[in-house]
């Protein structure tokens, strides 16, 4: 896998060519809904790829057809995936292909369309969140105040070891989360130019959860 470690430390930018030439099929405004849709869980794997690298391992003694051997597995607690609704559950699904046995949390927020605050409306989290690798999905990281929200959350449940995941970033994005939590890494596809003066990611690909789901 390709990756840029960028300058900034906490982000990484997955520049692996099948990503980056996915991501510029979605962000194309005639792109269908089962296009955009079915591009998004396939980066989904691919970043999730590098998010979950560096998982602590540990041996299991295992019998080959021909010998014994100590071979590795993932140690410790199994993944807790959460989805930043509703557009996170688009890069939940194809995590979890990746990873079948994560637990999975919700975490509901909206943007108020005048203030850009988020709202919370559900949180729903596995147990022993603080013995877990825990990462949040969100496919847009624009201005930042959602994806803070979320992770104060779910530090307030405990979590410790947080990761988080989008497929676009904002610079205004990636400098509220370092200031507000420096200690979650950033995994995204791309880091774009900025923001319009409704909180949308230019260029952008637009609303993803409008064009993942097919709404208005
Ligand atoms: N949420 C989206 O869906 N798109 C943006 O550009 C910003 C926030």
């Amino acid at each position: 896998m390709t990756e840029t470690a960028t300058d900034i430390p906490h982000l990484t930018v997955v520049t692996h060519p099948l990503v980056q030439h996915k991501l510029t099929i979605m962000r194309e405004k005639d792109t269908s809904t089962k296009s955009f849709r079915q591009l998004l869980r396939e980066i989904s794997q691919l970043l999730a790829y590098e998010a979950t690298r560096n998982l602590p391992m540990t041996a299991k003694r295992i019998e080959t057809p021909l010998v014994e051997m100590d071979a590795p597995v993932l140690d410790g607690k199994k993944l807790a995936l959460i989805s930043i609704l509703r557009a996170g559950n688009g890069l939940l699904d194809g995590v979890l292909e990746l990873v079948p046995a994560a637990r999975v949390g919700f975490v509901g927020l909206y943007r108020d369309e005048v203030t850009l605050q988020p709202v919370q409306y559900y949180f729903k989290v596995p147990t022993e969140l603080e013995d877990r690798l825990v990462i949040a999905v969100d496919p847009m990281l624009a201005t930042g105040n959602s994806s803070v929200a979320a992770i104060d959350l779910l530090k307030e449940a405990g979590a410790k070891n947080i990761r988080f995941m989008s497929l676009l970033a904002s610079p205004e994005g990636v400098g509220r989360m370092k200031e507000a939590h420096p200690d979650v890494p950033i995994i995204t596809a791309a880091l774009d130019e900025g923001l319009t003066d409704k909180g949308y990611i230019i260029p952008g690909l637009g609303d993803a959860g409008d064009r993942m789901f097919g709404t208005k």
